[in-house]
């Protein structure tokens, strides 16, 4: 959401004739969009402030000096912290607030002292910010649909720093979706803390759910391909279930973070779910579309997490054969509210995480490796490390090489995959690929 974010600014900046560069030392202004959901966040951006602070000075710069901005949900936690820490800051600006950055540029453009925006306001973003810059997106666009978060799990500060749960009008949505696609884009990822929760408001009325939204913007022209991120499993409803039985532009993968398959860990971080309700789950989105592939988070080392619990997890993994994840440590959140007892040591979280992440990496090269022989449809997002090699993602979203000619970047192809590694796969065009 911060890749998406951080677009949006650059869209809300560029009429003020700021366009992005690579090189921090050419900047007039420095924007750190900032992430908050785990560990020493706050300490990173203080360190990485400090490094910024030499370049503050340089000569030439459009206001006399390089405007630093900070950004995101460690803004928006930390507040009037930073300034305090790091006084040579001009902006701070929580995630609800960057439509206003034109305004906040202008007024510490006028040097009236720093400025900081953390509201939550009640008219969302969304309705100020321009259209997406042509082109800028290449061929694949990440599309916020959903913000913000009421679940409450225990151990997540995004309910406290993106702010409540709100869903875009759908005619919002599909006015972006189609710029998007008119500038290329073939895939699109409809994009929420909770995205299937996603309850917009309707073209004529009452309320769309996410499977119908998805319906809709498969039948945009040029849109071939679409995902969502990230879910909460019981907020999957029959509808969502039946869109990846019924649009086949909805691709085969699915990120659904468990976080544990203990279900006492479950209740503790308030999942509202236990381990046997998410394998149902998988059995119903397998029934709906058989070679779905599935990812997930995991939390490990949950205050209170017993070995027993830990198994349980690798019991729910080893069922569900994921065939990629993320897994952490547990890190305290600041106003989090699980509990500060019963910690775990940090030797037993690197264990076990040790452990977790050696089975799912065994998952994930299985899975690879029964790719090798089939065709897939690659979309080509990049030029490779290679001469004349492009890479691209695979409907599972495995990265993809292949030699192929500079032209087919941006567009489908069949490709047949001859090799897996733990990380990706390769393989060669078949002879009906064209540009
Ligand atoms: N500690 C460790 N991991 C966390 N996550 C969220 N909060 C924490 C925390 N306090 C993980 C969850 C979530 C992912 C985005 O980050 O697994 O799904
Ligand atoms: Fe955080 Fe996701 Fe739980 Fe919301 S549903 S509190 S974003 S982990």
């Amino acid at each position: 959401m911060n890749v998406y974010d951080s677009a949006r600014i650059a869209d809300v900046l560029a009429p003020l004739g700021y366009a992005p560069t690579d090189d921090p030392a050419a900047a007039d202004m420095i924007i750190l969009n900032t992430c908050h959901i785990r560990e020493k966040a706050a300490e990173k951006v203080y360190s990485e402030l400090g490094r910024l602070r030499p370049l503050k000075d340089r000569p030439g710069t459009r206001n006399g000096r390089v405007m630093i901005a900070v950004a995101g949900c460690v803004a928006q936690a930390e507040g009037e912290e930073i300034l305090r820490r790091t006084p040579f800051v001009d902006i701070v600006l929580g995630p609800q607030t960057y439509h206003r950055l034109p305004e906040m540029v202008a007024r510490a453009e006028r040097a009236a002292g720093a400025v900081l925006d953390t509201d939550f306001p009640a008219d969302p973003k969304f309705d100020h910010l321009p259209g997406p810059a042509a082109g800028a997106e290449g061929s694949s666009a990440f599309l916020t649909v959903q913000e913000g978060c009421d679940k409450f799990c225990t151990f997540c500060v995004v309910p406290y720093t993106r702010g409540a749960e709100y869903s875009r009008a759908v005619a919002d949505v599909l006015r972006e979706a189609r710029c998007y696609a008119s500038a290329g884009v073939r895939e699109i990822t409809l994009l929420g803390q909770n995205v299937n929760c996603f309850h917009g408001e309707a073209p004529g009325g009452g309320e769309w759910g996410l499977g119908r939204l998805i319906a809709e913007v498969a039948e945009i022209e040029g849109i071939e391909r679409i995902r969502y991120t990230t879910s909460y499993p019981a907020d999957m409803d029959d509808a969502l279930i039946a869109a990846h039985r019924d649009v086949p532009e909805l691709m085969p993968f699915l990120h659904l973070p468990v976080q544990s398959g203990s279900d006492r860990v479950l209740a503790a971080m308030n999942r509202r779910h236990g381990s046997d309700d998410y394998r149902r789950l998988v059995d119903r989105l397998r029934a709906a579309r058989p070679d779905l592939a599935l990812s997930s988070d995991f939390i490990i080392g949950f205050p209170g997490e017993t070995d027993g619990d830990f198994r349980a997890t690798l019991e729910l993994v080893k069922d569900v054969e994921f065939t990629s994840a993320y897994s952490f440590k547990y890190s305290p959140r600041p106003g989090t509210p699980a509990s500060l007892e019963d910690q775990v040591d940090d030797a037993v979280k690197s264990e076990r995480l040790a452990e977790l992440q050696s089975l799912l990496d065994e998952q994930q090269k299985r899975f690879n490796d029964r790719c090798i022989g089939r065709e897939m449809t690659v979309l080509f997002d990049r030029p490779g490390r290679h001469p004349g090699q492009l890479v691209g993602r695979s409907p599972y979203m495995q990265a993809v090489h292949a030699q192929a000619p500079r032209p087919l970047l941006g567009s489908l192809q069949p490709v047949m995959i001859t090799a897996g590694s733990a990380n990706s796969l390769s393989g060669t065009l078949t002879d009906r690929a064209v540009a």
